[in-house]
């Protein structure tokens, strides 16, 4: 058994990105509603796109499943045409947030400097933060995972505040496994896990170290999800293409 298995429930993320009109999203929601039903400790999350999150919402709402957005504004409201507030994903149904996928870091500009400010918006809303971290293929075979980790880490984190009720969520995405069916081998993903929860300790303390959850991304299927969360520091796993399949994802939720 895992030593903290109690403080850390395990969070299996399903991430849509840009998957699903409204009509596709709600009927996905309410089949996988019905095959998750009968799952224990485990929390559930979906992430539609913003125009899917008040149906989905309406449908998942008495159910096991949580419900996240992909991405916000760091602004309370303003003049920032085509953006999302903080308090408009809260308003919509909203419990989490994805921030700082390395798809927005990659095209659309996202920087640590604009994850900080994401961070520290939706802190303040009182969502629950995913931070997605990881380093593209060319930094692993030049040997600077951890370098470039740590500064995804110190500026995107840097005097923000976190306690039991503000809890962090981490994501490590190697970018060169998403979306590519290269998952990390567990070898590599328990040493980056590890890595990060030592990170965490030396920038916030032991007690935020042990309690925040670190979910593994990139190319996870009903087929590799057992054996990345027996390593010890792997707590859930923020998936991609194989969260849009509701038979699917509920494999992969039933690790
Ligand atoms: P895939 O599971 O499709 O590789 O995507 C991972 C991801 O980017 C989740 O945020």
């Amino acid at each position: 058994m895992k030593e903290s298995e109690n403080l850390r429930i395990p969070l299996i993320a399903g991430n849509w990105k840009m998957f699903k009109t409204a009509a596709e999203a709600r009927e996905t929601a309410a089949q996988l509603i019905q095959l998750v039903d009968d799952v224990k400790n485990v929390e559930i999350m979906i992430a539609p796109p913003f125009t899917s999150l008040s149906v989905v919402a309406e449908i998942i709402q008495n159910s096991r499943i949580g419900l996240g957005a992909q991405n916000l504004h760091w602004a309370k409201e303003g003049a920032f045409t085509g953006e999302i507030s903080a308090s408009m994903l809260v308003s919509a149904g909203c419990e989490y947030v994805i921030i700082g996928h390395s798809e927005r870091r990659q095209y659309f500009g996202e920087t640590d400097e604009t994850v900080h400010q994401k961070l520290h918006a939706a802190i303040q809303a009182g969502l629950i933060p995913i931070l997605c971290v990881g380093e593209t293929g060319t930094q692993r075979d030049e040997k600077k995972t951890f370098s470039v980790l740590d500064k995804q880490m110190e500026n995107g984190l840097e005097k923000l505040t976190f306690d039991a009720y503000h809890l962090l969520v981490v994501a490590y995405e190697p970018v060169w496994a998403i979306g590519t069916g290269k998952t990390a081998s567990p070898d590599q993903v328990q040493e980056v896990h590890l890595y990060l929860r030592r990170h965490i300790e030396k920038q916030f303390g032991e007690a935020l170290a042990k309690a925040t959850r670190i979910l593994y991304g990139g190319s996870v299927k009903p087929n590799n999800i057992t054996e990345l969360m027996a390593l010890p520091d792997v707590d859930g796993a923020l998936v991609g293409g194989a969260s849009l399949q509701p038979d699917v994802f509920s494999k992969i939720i039933h690790f």
